[in-house]
């Protein structure tokens, strides 16, 4: 912390009285996987089904993030950890506003994702690898970037150049090689039934 002399003024509002209110937990879905591997999709469709069940959700994707709070970050190593810690701030402040917080970030490195588990709190934590192989995903490229990478157009692309380092146990894993996004849902809605009740 730069500053000293800043001292922390408790709400009387709490994330306890917000969760009741809105009749449902706060929680952190922490959406995981190479570029392409269906982390947005995923998360999108999910939320669709929970905000029409009345649940308080949010997404904070990658790429829309990059165009604002994070606009002054590259893809360096650097970068990406300070990309994912602030990421992991807002995610804590949206859970604190009682919210079913969805992140799709590549966040590619173990020692981030830990960081925002303990960050957040490890029972508002919920880590979902979004699993796929490098070549499906070059396959999809939606985007037309893996291809760029490929010709070097693009340095430092994760599965490229830059390491993707897996969940070793995650709470959820989205084989999304195999399963349709319906089914993925579906996994992750009977995942969260019990959780989510207050
Ligand atoms: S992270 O590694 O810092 O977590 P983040 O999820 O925010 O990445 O952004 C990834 C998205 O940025 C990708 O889906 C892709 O569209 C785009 N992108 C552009 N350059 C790169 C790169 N060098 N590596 C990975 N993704 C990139």
């Amino acid at each position: 912390m730069k500053s000293s002399n800043i001292i922390y003024h408790q709400a009387t509002v709490t994330q306890q009285r917000r969760n009741k209110l809105n009749n449902h937990k706060s929680v952190v879905l922490w959406f995981t996987g190479l570029s392409g591997s269906g982390k947005s999709t995923l998360a999108h469709a999910l939320e669709e089904k929970l905000f029409n069940m009345d649940y308080r959700t949010f997404v904070l994707d990658g790429d829309n993030v990059r165009h604002g709070l994070n606009s002054n970050l590259d893809f360096s190593v650097d970068d990406r950890t300070e990309n994912i810690r602030r990421i992991s701030e807002v995610s804590k402040l949206m859970l604190e506003a009682g919210l079913i917080v969805m992140t799709a970030f590549i966040s590619p490195f173990k020692k981030d994702r830990n960081e925002a588990r303990s960050l957040i709190s490890h029972d508002n934590f919920i880590e979902i690898y979004c699993k796929a192989s490098l070549e499906t995903c070059e396959k999809r490229d939606v985007k037309g970037l893996y291809k760029k990478a490929r010709e070097g157009k693009i340095k430092n692309y994760t599965g490229i150049d830059s390491p993707y380092e897996a969940p070793e146990n995650p709470q959820l894993t989205i084989d999304t090689d195999k399963e349709t996004l319906n089914e993925s849902v579906s996994k992750i809605l009977n995942y969260l039934e019990k959780i989510l009740v207050n």
